[in-house]
């Protein structure tokens, strides 16, 4: 039997909150969060905030991640932030290819096929989202959408690393509209991304972690994470509430 695979909630807070909302935030995940949680937990903070969640974090277990990362370990890209500069905050991980990210920063399956291997590389757990338009699931291109997305964002990867990628299956129509995704329909696309990681490589396919994401609460998320091939959740508005995402936690048990 392949070991099983550890359930991993993480926070993506977007664009909220100041260095001293994190200390406050941090103070309370930690004071609310079980010794031994069902989970690997961890929170997806904006640049400004990394060294304080990383410091509030220093000798738990919570990871720190960051919400986006450039592709160069430097270069001349105003404004931007490479795997480096993270890796010296002692950042654990970054999300890469965020819906919103897709829509409003002109992020590309080109550029995330060099950031991907490009975390790897220094050391950080890429949290890869992917995820289908409402037209493109009423249009029946929903596995077609992420065939392209895992394909082109995995192609650079060696074999015997895409067991240590995280992908998020965020469909778009399901984020901040609190139409969260039905139990079958997470379970059938993520079995789906999970053969084609499987398609390169089938160790890598039982050890992938394939997380959900879109609307997810306490009050949903106990079905959604039961699900076989459901390793987790990308928690957005609720994990702004640290209690909140502590309970999406304990669902995991
Ligand atoms: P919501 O949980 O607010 O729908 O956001 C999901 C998300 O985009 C997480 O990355």
């Amino acid at each position: 039997m392949p070991e099983r695979r550890r359930p991993y909630v993480a926070g993506n807070w977007k664009m909220h909150k100041t260095v001293a909302e994190t200390a406050a935030y941090m103070d309370e995940l930690k004071r609310v969060l079980p010794a031994d949680p069902p989970a690997d937990v961890g929170v997806c903070v904006p640049f400004t905030a990394l060294a304080a969640a990383v410091e509030a974090a220093r000798g738990t277990a919570i990871k720190v991640c960051a919400q986006n990362m450039h592709q160069q370990a430097q270069g001349a890209y105003t404004g931007e932030i490479s795997a480096p500069m993270l890796v010296e905050l002692a950042v654990n991980g970054v999300v890469l290819g965020h819906s919103e990210r897709r829509q409003y920063n002109c992020e590309t399956d080109r550029a995330l096929q060099d950031k991907v291997p490009a975390a790897l590389a220094a050391g950080l757990e890429p949290i890869l989202c992917v995820g289908e338009t409402e037209e493109e699931r009423d249009g029946g291109e929903t596995e077609r959408r992420l065939r392209h997305q895992v394909q082109e964002a995995l192609e650079k990867v060696p074999p015997e690393q895409l067991g240590d990628v995280v992908i998020a299956y965020e469909p778009v129509w399901a984020i901040g509209t609190g139409r969260v995704a039905t139990a079958a329909q997470a379970q059938e696309a993520i079995a789906f991304i999970r053969a084609l990681v499987g398609d390169r490589s089938k160790e890598a396919a039982e050890r992938v972690r394939v997380l959900y994401g879109g609307s997810v609460k306490p009050d949903n998320a106990a079905e959604i994470l039961s699900q076989p091939d459901v390793d987790g959740a990308l928690v957005g508005g609720a994990s702004l509430d640290p209690n909140d995402l502590a309970a999406i936690v304990a669902a995991c048990g």
